[in-house]
């Protein structure tokens, strides 16, 4: 049986769409969330016939739980067995990370533990590595932590800049990021 999946999103979701258009045997997505009811990333969720609803975080002001609580019934109430978290800009509180822990997954642009947190192009490039690339990883309570999955690298080349990263760490990340989800639901 195909584990059912959940993409968060808050975006244009590229990633989403290449966990949904890799046709794994071991996952399914069958609900893509996103907090911004303006993500293009819902759009073309539903155009692949992918169930696609906004959850919006702004009703819920500064209660975060509150508006975790909504996405973990909506999540209960569709079966999802793994959550992949996909460009969703908001930090979740730990009794989100709890409910779902060894579930809930997430993919950043940096070689973890390098480089948490955002704008990780420019700052792989102002410290001068040689090497950059992308991590799936296990959320856990801290920001951009728990257990690393999978990574891809790419060496960085004269002339790099933080737009021409991104767009290569993008093409990995659209790679890695089915390869590891597939791994992570065949033992879950
Ligand atoms: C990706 O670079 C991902 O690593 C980061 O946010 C970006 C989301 O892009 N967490 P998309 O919405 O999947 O296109």
């Amino acid at each position: 049986m195909k584990k059912r999946v959940a993409v968060l999103i808050s975006g244009r979701g590229s990633n989403m769409a290449a966990l949904l258009d890799a046709k794994q045997d071991a996952y399914e997505v069958v609900l893509v969330i996103s907090n911004r009811p303006d993500a293009a990333g819902l759009e073309r969720a539903r155009a692949a016939g992918v169930e696609a609803i906004a959850i919006d975080h702004k009703k819920y002001g500064k209660d975060r739980e509150a508006f975790e609580r909504e996405i973990d019934a909506a999540l209960r109430a569709s079966n999802i067995e793994i959550v992949a978290l996909a460009g969703f800009m908001r930090v979740l509180t730990p009794f989100f990370v709890r409910a779902w822990q060894g579930r809930l997954v997430n993919i950043h642009p940096s070689l973890l533990p390098k480089y948490p947190g955002t704008d990780t192009h420019a700052r792989v490039l102002a410290a001068g590595d040689a090497e950059h690339g992308c991590s799936v990883h296990l959320v856990a309570d801290e920001v951009d932590a728990g257990e690393i999955l999978g990574q891809a690298r790419l060496t960085i080349l004269p002339g790099d800049t933080p737009e021409t990263l991104a767009a290569r760490v993008l093409e990995l990340e659209h790679a890695l990021y089915p390869r590891c989800l597939a791994a992570l639901a065949r033992v879950v």
